[in-house]
C-alpha cells in the first residue's frame, strides 16, 4: 500500500466516525422538527429543526462519500470526480426543486406532494436493483437478509411509486377522481399478493441469481407496480386525503428498505419516522371522516351506493341570494360570528380578506370564531396553514370537535368556499359522504355562504344546506365578496 493510499483510509476511518456523529445529531434533530411540527405554534421551530438536520445529513454523506472514493485502492473512484458528480447532481436537482417550489399554489401541493413520494418510490426501487446486481459488502451469512431486504425494498418501493403517480394524476384531475371499480377487487389484490409471496420465496431460494431470481424478482416488480396503480386507483370520492397522508406513509417505509440496502442507519431512522408519523396521520384522518382504516385502503369508498358525481336530484326548494351591503348589515348586527373556511377560500387566495374582516368584527365587539374541518382544503392542516398566513390569532382558530355542539348559539356562520364540509347530508345514508362528521353549521341562526355558483363539492355531492330557510348565498369569487364587505363595513 502506498503512503497516500494508507494517509487517504485514515482520512476514511475519522470521516466514517464524524460522519457517524453527524448522522446521530441529524436523527436527534428530525425527531424535534417532528414534535415541533404538531403545534401551530412551534411549527416554524420545527422546520428549522429538521432543515438544520438535513444539512448535516446530506454534509455528512458528501463527507463520507468522497472519503470512500479516495481511499478506493483501485483508483477507479477519484474523490474530485466523486464530489462533482455528487455536486451537479445536487445541484440540477435543486434548480428544478426551487423553481416548482416558487411556482407552486398552495391549492397544488398535493399533487406536488404525491409526485414527490413517488421519486422515493423509484428510488428504492432502482437502489433495490443496484444492490441486487452488485451487491457491497455482503458476507454468506448475510446473503438470506440481503435478498429479503431487497425483494421488500423493491416491492414497497413499487407500490409507492405507481400509487403516488396515479394519486398525481387524480389530484390534478388528469384522470377521473371516481374509483375504479374493478369486479372481484378484493380477490384480485388478494391473488396479486399471495404471487408477491410465492415469487419472493423462489427469489430468496434461488439465492437471487440465475434464471429464476432474476425472472422473479421481475415479475413481482410488475405485479407490484400493478397493485400501486389500482389500490389509488380503487379509493376515491372524500377519501384521497388519506390516499395522500398513507402514501407519505409508505415513502417512509420505502426510504428505510433504501436504508437497509444501503446500509444507511440514519436513512432506517428517517424512514421510519416518516412511515410511522404518516401511518399515525392516516389514522387520525380516518378517525376523523369516520372511516375505516382498511376499508380506505382496500378502496372503494366514496362511490358505494353513492349519488353519482355531480349528482343532485333537482328537488330542492329554491334558494336565496344576498349581497354584501346586506351581509356587512346582518354582521353588524350579530354577536357571535363563526367562520368556516374551506377549499374554495384558498382557491380564491381570499385568507388575507378574510383575517382583515374578522380583526374589524372583533375590534367592533363581535366574538368572531374559525372553525376548522380536519380535512377542509386540500391538505392536513391547509386552512389552519392560510389563516396563520394572514395573522389569524392561533386562539380563534378552533377544532370541528371544540364549536360543533355549539352552532345553536351561533348568529351568523360565514362558510368561506366549504362545501363537503358543511354537507348535511353526510349525516343521512347513502351518499359517498355518508358517515364523515361535518360542522353543523345549519344549527346556526344564520348561515352565509360564499361560493361562485350552485355547483357540488370535491365528493361531487349536492349540498341541501344551500337550499335551507336559514341559508343566504353569497354568489361570487370569495375574495371579492369578502373584500366588498370590508368595505361595506
Ligand atoms: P370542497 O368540498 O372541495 O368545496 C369547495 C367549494 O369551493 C366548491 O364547492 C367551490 O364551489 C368553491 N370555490 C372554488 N373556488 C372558489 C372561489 N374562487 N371563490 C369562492 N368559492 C370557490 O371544500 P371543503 O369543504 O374544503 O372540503 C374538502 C374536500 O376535499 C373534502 O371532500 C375532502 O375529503 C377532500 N380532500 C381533502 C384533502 C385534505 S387532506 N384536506 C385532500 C384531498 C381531498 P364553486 O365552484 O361553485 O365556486
Amino acid at each position: 500500500m502506498t503512503p497516500d493510499l494508507l494517509s487517504n483510509i485514515d482520512l476514511l476511518t475519522e470521516a466514517i466516525r464524524l460522519s457517524n456523529l453527524a448522522y446521530l445529531a441529524a436523527a436527534l434533530l428530525f425527531v424535534l422538527a417532528l414534535a415541533g411540527l404538531s403545534k401551530q405554534t412551534t411549527a416554524q421551530r420545527g422546520n428549522w429543526f429538521g432543515i438544520a438536520g438535513m444539512v448535516l445529513a446530506v454534509g455528512a454523506t458528501i463527507l463520507r462519500a468522497v472519503a470512500v472514493s479516495a481511499a478506493d485502492p483501485t483508483g477507479q473512484h477519484p474523490a474530485a470526480l466523486t464530489l462533482m458528480l455528487i455536486l451537479l447532481a445536487m445541484s440540477i436537482g435543486a434548480v428544478i426543486g426551487v423553481l416548482r417550489a416558487r411556482t407552486v399554489q398552495m391549492t397544488g401541493m398535493p399533487e406536488l406532494i404525491a409526485l414527490l413520494h413517488s421519486f422515493v418510490g423509484l428510488a428504492a426501487v432502482l437502489i433495490g436493483f443496484g444492490s441486487a446486481i452488485e451487491p457491497h459488502g455482503i458476507t454468506p451469512d448475510m446473503e438470506t437478509f440481503h435478498l429479503v431486504e431487497v425483494y421488500l425494498g423493491i416491492f414497497i418501493g413499487a407500490i409507492t411509486f405507481t400509487g403516488s403517480i396515479t394519486a398525481f394524476l387524480k389530484l390534478s384531475g388528469k384522470v377521473k377522481g371516481a374509483p375504479l371499480m374493478l369486479p372481484a377487487r378484493h380477490l384480485l389484490n388478494l391473488i396479486a399478493l399471495l404471487m408477491v409471496l410465492g415469487l419472493g420465496i423462489v427469489y430468496v431460494g434461488s439465492g437471487g441469481s440465475g434464471v429464476l431470481g432474476w425472472l422473479s424478482l421481475l415479475a413481482m416488480t410488475g405485479i407490484a407496480l400493478a397493485i400501486g396503480v389500482h389500490m389509488v386507483a380503487a379509493i376515491g370520492g372524500g377519501d384521497m386525503p388519506v390516499v395522500v397522508s398513507m402514501l407519505n406513509s409508505y415513502s417512509g417505509w420505502a426510504a428505510a428498505a433504501a436504508g437497509f440496502m444501503l446500509g444507511s442507519p440514519l436513512l432506517i431512522i428517517v424512514g421510519a419516522l416518516v412511515g410511522s408519523s404518516g401511518a399515525y396521520l392516516s389514522y387520525l384522518m380516518c378517525k376523523a371522516m369516520n372511516r375505516s382504516f382498511v376499508s380506505v385502503i382496500l378502496g372503494g369508498f366514496g362511490s358505494d351506493g353513492g349519488a353519482p358525481a355531480g349528482g343532485d336530484d333537482g328537488e330542492h326548494a329554491p334558494h336565496t341570494e344576498t349581497s354584501a351591503e346586506q351581509t356587512a348589515q346582518v354582521l353588524q348586527a350579530a354577536k357571535k360570528v363563526v367562520i368556516t373556511p374551506g377549499y374554495g377560500m384558498a382557491v380564491a387566495q381570499a385568507q388575507y380578506p378574510v383575517a382583515d374582516l374578522a380583526k374589524k368584527l372583533r375590534a367592533s365587539g363581535v366574538d368572531v370564531t374559525f372553525a376548522i374541518h380536519p380535512v377542509a382544503g386540500r391538505l392536513p392542516g391547509h386552512m389552519n396553514v392560510l389563516l396563520a398566513e394572514a395573522k389569524v390569532p392561533y386562539d380563534i382558530v378552533l377544532e370541528m370537535d371544540e364549536v360543533n355542539d355549539d352552532f345553536a348559539e351561533v348568529d351568523v356562520v360565514l362558510v368561506i368556499g366549504a362545501n363537503d364540509t358543511v354537507n348535511p347530508i353526510a349525516e343521512q345514508p347513502g351518499s359517498p359522504i355518508t358517515g364523515m362528521p361535518v360542522l353543523k353549521v345549519w344549527e346556526a341562526g344564520h348561515v352565509i355562504v360564499f361560493k361562485r355558483s350552485m355547483g357540488a363539492g370535491y365528493a361531487g355531492v349536492q349540498n341541501p344546506l344551500f337550499f335551507h330557510e336559514r341559508t343566504d348565498m353569497l354568489l361570487g369569487d370569495a375574495k371579492a365578496s369578502v373584500d366588498a364587505i370590508n368595505a361595506a363595513l
